[in-house]
């Protein structure tokens, strides 16, 4: 098998619970359970999931632990995100086989086995969506702000060849924003701007233009601020390549930031299902 299923996933901190979500947000909350059906009727062996809220320094790091058990309280937020208990398996096999694969290819790639660890909430928001009864193994993976986006799209076809050379099912998470030039007050859209750089973004990856999709992320990034710096679109695009469907659900605004829901499934599985 291989990852049968790619998904960019939100994890705005107004979601964690979901009696707080906003009515403007009710609609990524909606589409990400709808994606955690699919998730269950597929019964992956593991979720890798690469978060903008683990901004490594200089390593990427990979999360090969073999249970992932905690209580959250973000910092950046713990008014919103408190004393949230997650308890998921781990994939410490898997994890060691990425680390491998990074390392064969000359990428400063580190694993984290160490249970004081605490998951970001980059990291647990989405997973409490998508993988409600935490009943899949996670394999989590940081950005890393020393490496450039031509580094982690490398990173993230490493990690995609691991996985397709499996004969085990995946899902691929890649958790994080579009526009990020964060504003005051959560009602607050992108700017008309960002958010035609975010729509033409969209429409690339839609119309599978990967290519182009590639060559706008650098400056699309920096001038909309793309949250993590685009490194989750980057591996992203690295690890699904062009082999995938893309099917956009839906984008929501948080505090001017732009959050698109989308998934990608593989071309001969859809056709399997039809
Ligand atoms: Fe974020």
């Amino acid at each position: 098998m291989t990852i049968e299923l790619g998904i960019l996933a939100a994890h705005v901190p107004s979601i964690c619970h979901r009696e707080n979500v906003p009515h403007f947000q009710q609609e990524i909350v909606a589409k990400m359970d709808d994606i955690a059906v699919k998730i269950t009727e597929m019964k992956p062996d593991a979720v890798i999931l690469v978060s903008c809220h683990w901004p490594s320094t200089f390593h990427h790091y990979v999360d090969v632990s073999p249970r992932h058990k905690g209580i959250l309280t973000a910092f950046e937020c713990p008014d919103i995100i408190s004393d949230v208990e997650y308890d998921y398996p781990g994939d410490q096999e898997l994890g060691d086989a990425l680390v491998l694969a990074g390392k064969h290819a000359r990428l400063p790639v580190i694993a984290v086995n160490d249970p004081t660890y605490i998951w970001d909430y980059g990291t647990v928001v989405p997973l409490r969506y998508l993988v409600p009864n935490a009943d899949i193994p996670v394999v989590n993976l940081s950005i890393t702000m020393a490496a450039g986006l031509e580094e982690t799209y490398k990173w993230g076809q490493e990690i995609g060849k691991v996985l397709n050379q499996s004969d085990k099912k995946y899902v691929f998470v890649f958790s994080g924003a579009l526009a990020h030039n964060l504003v005051r007050g959560r009602h607050h859209m992108p700017t008309v701007s960002e958010q035609a750089l975010d729509n033409q973004f969209i429409d690339y990856i839609v119309n599978q233009n990967w290519e182009l999709a590639k060559e706008m992320l650098p400056q699309y990034a920096n001038v909309a601020g793309v949250e993590g710096g685009g490194r989750h679109l980057a591996m992203m695009l690295g690890a699904l390549e062009d082999r995938y469907k893309p099917t956009f659900h839906t984008y929501a605004q948080s505090s001017g930031s732009g959050n698109a829901i989308m998934t990608f499934e593989l071309e001969n599985h859809l056709q399997g299902t039809k």
